[in-house]
């Protein structure tokens, strides 16, 4: 069986992917700041919106309302009557929208088109300090159970992002969120920032593809493909 697939919107990336999405996993963004990986998020969404599909986007770091406006262009009102947008503001809260969004999701009144989660880390990130670490990765792995569950079993694409650390041993960015994310991931993309707009999206892993690597130009209306 060839797993379904759905295009992100950007050309290079589609190729790079094999057509876009699968929509039975996990795919994962990780990258530095500003590499990219929010206003990836957000052209996932406005391609998702095309056919009138839903999409459920918890936002951990405060998208910014104008960027939204500038990549939906004239067609920002079909993207936020499709918009399902929430901002926990904490670990617990953050846990609890992701849940929401499982059961959303699997409810099925809605056609749900995409699942974003963007960072999926930011509050596990600030709890990893004393003694709410162990609360915090248990906190983490529920989040990532609930999400492949919904990939899985719905069929429909889910997205997270990632903040990454500098490994100290060789200088190396690497993702947070420890090894069952890593595992939990069947796509993973790390996006490298160049010259100015220039982004390339590393593909460090997939089921079913090569590695290899799209490069793309973050613009004042988005994303334009290179290539
Ligand atoms: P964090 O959330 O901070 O980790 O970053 P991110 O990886 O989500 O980056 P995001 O997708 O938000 O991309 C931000 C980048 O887009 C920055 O480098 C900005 O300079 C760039 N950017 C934002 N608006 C514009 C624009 O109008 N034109 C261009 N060319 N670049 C823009
Ligand atoms: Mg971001």
């Amino acid at each position: 069986m060839v797993p379904t697939v759905r295009p992100w919107g950007v050309a290079s990336l589609d190729r790079l992917l094999g057509g876009g999405l699968e929509t039975d996993c996990l795919t994962e963004l990780y990258g530095e700041g500003g590499s990219g990986k929010t206003i990836l998020c957000l052209q996932a969404t406005l391609q998702a919106t095309r056919d009138d599909a839903w999409v459920i986007y918890v936002d951990a770091e405060g998208v910014s309302p104008n960027r939204i406006a500038q990549i939906s262009g004239d067609r920002l009102t079909q993207v936020l009557e499709h918009l399902l947008l929430s901002t926990p503001r904490s670990l617990d809260e953050h846990t609890r929208a992701v849940r929401a969004a499982a059961a959303l999701a699997r409810d099925g009144r809605r056609r749900v088109g995409l699942v974003v989660v963007d960072s999926v880390t930011y509050f596990y990130r600030l709890a990893l300090s004393g003694d709410t670490e162990d609360a915090a990765r248990q906190s983490l792995a529920v989040e990532i159970a609930d999400l492949v569950s919904v990939a899985l079993q719905q069929g429909i694409p889910v997205v997270v992002t990632n903040q990454v650390w500098r490994n100290p041993r060789d200088g190396g960015l690497e993702p947070l969120g420890g090894s069952f994310l890593q595992h939990a991931a069947k796509t993973i993309l790390r996006l490298d920032r160049g010259d100015g707009a220039y982004r390339r999206a590393v593909l460090m892993k997939h089921r079913s593809r090569p590695e290899g690597a799209a490069e793309f130009r973050i613009t004042t209306t988005g994303v334009e493909s290179l290539g």
